[in-house]
């Protein structure tokens, strides 16, 4: 596992210059996110990802900024190490400079995130321009920009052709130039994600984008199995967390029936003999946040 010094802005950026790559993941509640920050993650997202995979939506459009801000506090809740960032929800963001500002300084003080990650290039520079200079640290999202599912007519890969490419090295230039200070690139071929990474001095962070991107960023549900029937070609499945859970409450459903469990082992009896000891009946093994 990696060292538990802090992951901060800064840290983040010179992982680049000295080649380290940036293992990034989405979390959304504080168990996982205190397994995740355990487990040597560097940048934990709560994504709007949250929409599709805790709310059951088919985008993520739904998503509102109180979700965004109730998710990352129980996230920040979980982490020691890793950096927080919030994902800017839908239309929270593209009205104007202010709108952003204003809602991106909720995403810092309640839901406590250290940084903010907004889609859109080109049109979006003035906004990231708007929050760096305010003191807010911005995440750039090109290429596929899950927001736009209805103009762009589903998930599909991004820079097919050539002005296609063109365009998202313009966004991506556009972005790093405003002042974000890494940017995802999502479902892209991975020369123009390499082409990209080369020709900034921001880290890139990867998804469906290859393997020459600073960092990669995966959403936790997908990469642990918990979606079996979500296979896309980008996607690795670390574990096989759906299958384990099921059978888990499968056996437990078992037992619960056949009056199996709870066995003695797991009963307290008025013969036990430390009945006057203090009883701890829940975990406190997350003293931090216990605290909170
Ligand atoms: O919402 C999300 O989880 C994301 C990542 C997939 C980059 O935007």
């Amino acid at each position: 596992m990696s060292c538990r010094k802090k992951v901060t802005v800064p840290a983040i950026i010179s992982k680049k210059r000295k080649n380290k790559k940036i293992v990034c993941v989405t979390a959304y509640d504080a168990t996982f996110a205190r397994l995740v920050d355990e487990g040597g993650a560097d940048f934990v997202l709560v994504g709007d990802s949250l929409g599709m995979v805790v709310q059951g939506h088919d985008n993520t459009v739904p998503v509102t900024l109180e979700d965004i801000i109730y998710h990352c506090r129980a996230v920040s809740r979980g982490l020691r190490r890793a950096h927080l960032c919030g994902d800017m929800p839908f239309m929270s963001y593209k009205i104007s400079p202010e709108q952003a500002l204003t809602a991106a300084t909720r995403v810092l003080q309640e839901g406590r995130a250290e940084s903010v990650k907004l889609e859109g290039g080109v049109e979006m520079a003035p906004t990231i321009e708007r929050l760096v200079q305010s003191g807010i640290p911005v995440v750039g999202h090109v290429g596929l920009t899950p927001q736009s599912v209805h103009s762009l007519g589903g998930f599909k890969m991004q820079g097919k052709n050539g002005i296609d490419r063109q365009r998202i090295i313009e966004d991506a230039k556009a972005v790093a130039e405003a002042g974000a200070f890494c940017i995802v690139l999502e479902c892209m071929p991975l020369e123009l994600a390499g082409a990209i990474t080369d020709s900034l001095s921001i880290p890139t962070i990867g998804i469906g984008a290859g393997p020459l991107c600073d960092g990669q960023i995966l959403v936790l549900y997908d990469m642990l199995g918990m979606n079996e029937g979500f296979t896309p070609k980008f996607l690795k499945q670390f574990a096989g967390l759906g299958g384990l859970v099921r059978q888990s409450v499968e056996t437990y459903a078992e037992e619960v029936r056949a009056g199996e469990f709870p066995a003695e082992a797991h009963s307290t009896s008025l013969t036990d003999t430390d009945q006057t000891a203090p009883q701890l009946l829940y975990s406190t093994t997350n003293k931090k946040a216990a605290l909170h």
